[in-house]
């Protein structure tokens, strides 16, 4: 893969967010490559779709899964379900190498067996933007969420633990990894709207995996 983003060629290095987050640059580069493929792979099977939120909005993220279960969002609320609901046949197992790399990420950031049930698979193009939220579908209150992110960059917004707490822009480019879990659990973060461009990787496109302990 040509490096035509001097970031590729960096050496990797890790930023302490707050107690319970920290951000790991570079730490996935040398495998985004093979991540992309597996998504290719995943997305073929349970296809990339734009969720429409409880309050009626049709989300500009595309969104899949892999793992035991998805997150989902309808009409009726948000759930972890078993089954892709447009096809109704379960999700694309886990692959090995994302289980791999999400506890080596966690591990790095004090989170020991870290055995995530759900990997939220995002796809952003031009403009497309996650608000500013918390994460609190899951039963499990101290197990991190580990965000990779792919591709194109992106301005990654993190606030605190109250919605009006003010908000950090860190840019995150492909193979850095975002952990925040334990204290950092409910920090509300969210995805400035992408700006255009072109990643050898993903073409006009940011790919984010996040693993979730759900259970
Ligand atoms: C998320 O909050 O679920 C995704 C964050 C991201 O795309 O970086
Ligand atoms: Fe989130």
């Amino acid at each position: 893969m040509s490096s035509l983003f001097e970031h590729d060629s960096l050496p990797p290095s890790r930023e302490a967010l707050e107690d319970g987050a920290i951000l790991l640059r570079g730490f996935t580069t040398s495998e985004a490559p093979q991540l992309v493929e597996q998504v290719t792979r995943i997305a073929q099977q349970a296809a990339f779709r734009h969720l429409v939120t409880p309050g009626g909005y049709t989300m500009s993220v595309a969104m899949t899964n892999c793992g035991r279960v998805g997150w989902v969002s309808d009409r009726t609320g948000y759930r972890y379900d078993p089954v892709d609901p447009d096809t109704q046949i379960p999700w694309p197992a886990m692959p090995p190498s994302f289980l791999d790399l999400a506890a080596r990420a966690a591990a790095e950031a004090g989170f020991a067996a870290y055995d995530p049930d759900a990997c939220l698979i995002n796809r952003y193009v031009a403009g497309a933007k996650l608000s500013l939220h918390q994460d609190r579908d899951e039963k499990d209150a101290w197990a991190p969420i580990v965000s990779v992110s792919l591709g194109l960059p992106a301005t990654f917004l993190w606030g605190g633990k109250r919605r009006s707490d003010p908000v950090r822009r860190l840019r995150l480019e492909s193979g850095d990894v975002v952990v925040w879990g334990g204290p950092a659990r409910f920090i509300y973060h969210g995805v400035a709207p992408l700006k255009d461009g072109e990643h050898p990787l993903t073409g006009a496109a940011r790919i984010n995996l996040t693993f979730r302990k759900v259970f």
